[in-house]
């Protein structure tokens, strides 16, 4: 059983308000190192970025299952090995001024983490037919390595996150979902999950009490206009994750 607070919710919530989106936002090439510069430049307190599977099993962070659109290689992540990985730009598609930014693996994200004193929400993001895999060696590397502060877990994928809870069940989990689906509660009471994470445009007042009353937090991604951040605030969302680190948050809402 998870702890409860005299409000009804879990303890197990350590996090800030506002999280960074694949680590920068729209700032910084995506999912990269650079990215954790402009978290840290925005005040922000708290990365969200994707982790996944080399075809070594290698974790390192990316969005996509395939390569195309934000490095300069091509084909499926999955299909490539951490050798050829590591070698690849992942900054000159956003700008040349990130020429020569690398895929940081999923220690180097931690090594930046326990340096600026940042919170981590780690979305497992398998390639296809590797949701479980995946879900475990994730999770065992955060358990190892995020020493600080607790990271949290998060994914679409019920199987990745069952594994991630048979690998590391301390580590807290948030079940992600797009439009939350009808049977909500029974996803995330298998999974023992402390949070729900939604697309903000599905959310609403009354959705955010049931979840609440249900005893989880709330995270709504990905919000990029300040005046329906301010509402999902009002409406009591937990965690707001948005690209737009100038825009929302730390320094520029409240
Ligand atoms: O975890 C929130 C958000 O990152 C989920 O969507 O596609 O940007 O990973 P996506
Ligand atoms: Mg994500």
């Amino acid at each position: 059983m998870r702890n409860k607070t005299d409000d009804g919710l879990s303890a197990l919530w350590p996090y800030p308000q506002w999280v960074a989106h694949r680590c920068g936002g729209k700032l910084a090439p995506e999912n990269t190192l650079a990215g954790f510069d402009a978290c840290v430049r925005h005040g922000y307190r708290m990365v969200e970025f994707d982790a996944k599977l080399s075809s070594d099993n290698q974790t390192f962070l990316l969005h996509d299952d395939t390569l195309d659109r934000t490095t300069n290689g091509r084909g499926d992540a999955a299909k490539q090995t951490w050798a050829h990985l590591a070698v690849l730009d992942a900054g000159s598609w956003f700008d040349r001024r990130f020429a020569g930014e690398h895929l940081p693996t999923l220690a180097d994200a931690a090594a930046r983490c326990e340096r600026d004193g940042l919170a981590a929400n780690i979305e497992i993001k398998p390639c296809p037919g590797r949701d479980a895999l995946t879900g475990e060696l994730v999770a065992a590397v955060a358990l190892s390595l995020w020493r600080s502060q607790t990271p949290l877990l998060s994914s679409f994928s019920f199987d990745a996150l069952a594994a991630a809870r048979a690998a590391a069940p301390h580590l807290p989990r948030g079940m992600l979902f797009d439009e939350v689906p009808g049977d909500w509660r029974r996803i995330v009471g298998e999974l023992q999950c402390v949070s729900l994470h939604a697309d903000h445009r599905h959310l609403t007042q009354p959705l955010i009490d049931e979840i609440h009353a249900a005893g989880l937090r709330v995270l709504a991604y990905t919000v990029n206009d300040p005046v329906r951040a301010r509402q999902l605030v009002q409406w009591g969302v937990d965690m707001i994750c948005t690209d737009r680190l100038d825009l929302i948050g730390a320094n520029a809402l409240s």
